[in-house]
C-alpha cells in the first residue's frame, strides 16, 4: 500500500476507534491541594520557553499527519490553532512528502500558517538508518522546522503489514544527526514509552528532548490490528491482540526518563485534560504533547479545536491555582503522592528524580 493511503487509514482508524485509551498512570499520581496561597487566579502564568520561543502554555500539538490530500486541511486547522494560541506543533512523518513531492504542501502549510511558534518535523528511525543525516536535513528544510522529532515505533513496525522493524545502525546515525543538524533533536515513542535506559542513552548522545509517547493513549497495536484484519493477515492480527497492552504507561515513563539527568522530557500518550498536563509537569516534564483529541476536534471544525485547547488551558490554570503555583517553574516544585502501580514501579525500578 502507498504511504499516502496508509497515512489516511491511520487517521481514519485512530479517530473512529474511541476505546483505545487505557491506563496512563496519571490515575496513580495525586497532587496536593494548597488551601492558602498569596495570589489571585488571574496571576497564574502558564507560559514557558520551548525550543526557541516563548509559548503560552506547556502544551504541544503532537506529530500526526501529512502526506495525503485531506491532510492539508487538517494540518492547516491545527496550525491556525497553534498560531492563535501560541503553542508548538508537530507534523506527521514527512517520509510521504520525500517520496511524493506533491504532498509537501500538506506539511509545509504548517510553517506557512504558524510562523511564530516552534514547528517540529518528524521522521522514523528506520528511515534515518537508511537515509542518514541528509534525510534528517531534508526533513527539516522541507518545512523550515525548528526541531526534528525522530520516532521510535518498534511495536507498530512489527505489526504493520508494511512494517520495517529495522534499527541496526540507529545509535550511530543519531550521533551523526546530533552533530550535524542545526536544529534541536527530539526522540519520540508513539505509544510504548521510553525507559530510563533509553533516556540515559539519549542523554549520552546529547539528544535535546525525549518525548516519552507512553502507553494509555492512541494505540498503534490496535490500529495496525484493524488494518491487518481488513487484509486478513491473521499472523499480524494475532500479534496485535497479544501486544495491545504492551508498553510503559505515560506517567511512569516520565518518571523513568526524569530519573536520568541532562535531558528535557516531554510527556505524551493519553493526556486528555489540563490536570494531566499539570501532573506531567509536577513529575518533571517540560511540557505535554496531545495528539488524538486535537485531531478529532480539528476534523470537527476550528471552533471545536479552539474549545478543546481552551479547556486544556483552563484546567491547567485551575490546577496551578489549587496547588499554589503562580508559574510553570513553581509547578515543578510542588509535592505529589504516588499510589498503586506507579508506586510499585518506582520502588522496584529504584527510580529517583535526578
Ligand atoms: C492519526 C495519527 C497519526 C500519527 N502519526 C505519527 C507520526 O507520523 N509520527 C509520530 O511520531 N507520531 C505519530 N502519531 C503519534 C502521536 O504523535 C502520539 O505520540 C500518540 O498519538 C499518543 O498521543 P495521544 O494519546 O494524545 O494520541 C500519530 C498519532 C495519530 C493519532
Amino acid at each position: 500500500m502507498k504511504i499516502s493511503n496508509r497515512k489516511y487509514e491511520h487517521l481514519k482508524i485512530a479517530t473512529k476507534y474511541p476505546k483505545q485509551d487505557s491506563y496512563t498512570g496519571f490515575e496513580d499520581v495525586l497532587l496536593v491541594h494548597e488551601a492558602l496561597s498569596n495570589f489571585n487566579f488571574s496571576d497564574v502564568d502558564t507560559s514557558i520557553f520551548f525550543i526557541k520561543e516563548n509559548i503560552s502554555m506547556p502544551l504541544l500539538i503532537s506529530s500526526m499527519t501529512g502526506g495525503f490530500k485531506e491532510a492539508e486541511k487538517v494540518n492547516r486547522r491545527l496550525a491556525e490553532a497553534a498560531q492563535r494560541n501560541l503553542i508548538p506543533i508537530g507534523v506527521g512523518s514527512i517520509r510521504a512528502a520525500i517520496e511524493e513531492k506533491k504532498f509537501i504542501k500538506s506539511y509545509s502549510i504548517v510553517r506557512e500558517v504558524a510562523p511564530d511558534v516552534p514547528v517540529i518535523s518528524n521522521i522514523g528511525i528506520q528511515q534515518l538508518v537508511k537515509g542518514g543525516v541528509s534525510l534528517a536535513e531534508e526533513a527539516v528544510e522541507l518545512i523550515n522546522a525548528d526541531a526534528l522529532a525522530i520516532h521510535l515505533n518498534k511495536l507498530q513496525e512489527l505489526i504493520m503489514p508494511e512494517g520495517e522493524p529495522n534499527q541496526s545502525g540507529a545509535v550511530e546515525v543519531l550521533r551523526e544527526v546530533i552533530r550535524k543538524l542545526k536544529v534541536k533533536v527530539i526522540i519520540k515513542e508513539t505509544g510504548c514509552g521510553i525507559s530510563k535506559e533509553v533516556a540515559l542513552l539519549a542523554s549520552h548522545l546529547k539528544i535535546n528532548y525525549v518525548d516519552v509517547g507512553g502507553s494509555g493513549g492512541t494505540n498503534f497495536a490496535v490500529i495496525e490490528g484493524i488494518r491487518a484484519k481488513k487484509i486478513r493477515d491473521v499472523e499480524k492480527l494475532e500479534l496485535s491482540k497479544k501486544f495491545s497492552s504492551w508498553g510503559i504507561p505515560t506517567a511512569i515513563s516520565v518518571l523513568e526518563a526524569k530519573s536520568v539527568g541532562g535531558i528535557e522530557v516531554i510527556a505524551s500518550g493519553g493526556i486528555r485534560n489540563g490536570l494531566e498536563v499539570a501532573k506531567s509537569i509536577v513529575l518533571g516534564s517540560c511540557c505535554a504533547g496531545v495528539a488524538r483529541p486535537l485531531l478529532e476536534a480539528a476534523i470537527k471544525g476550528p471552533k471545536f479545536l479552539e474549545k478543546t485547547i481552551n479547556r486544556f488551558k483552563n484546567e491547567l490554570t485551575a490546577t496551578m491555582f489549587l496547588v499554589g503555583a503562580r508559574s510553570v517553574e513553581e509547578l515543578k516544585t510542588k509535592p505529589y503522592v504516588l499510589t498503586g502501580t506507579v508506586r510499585d514501579w518506582v520502588i522496584q525500578r529504584k527510580l529517583t528524580q535526578s
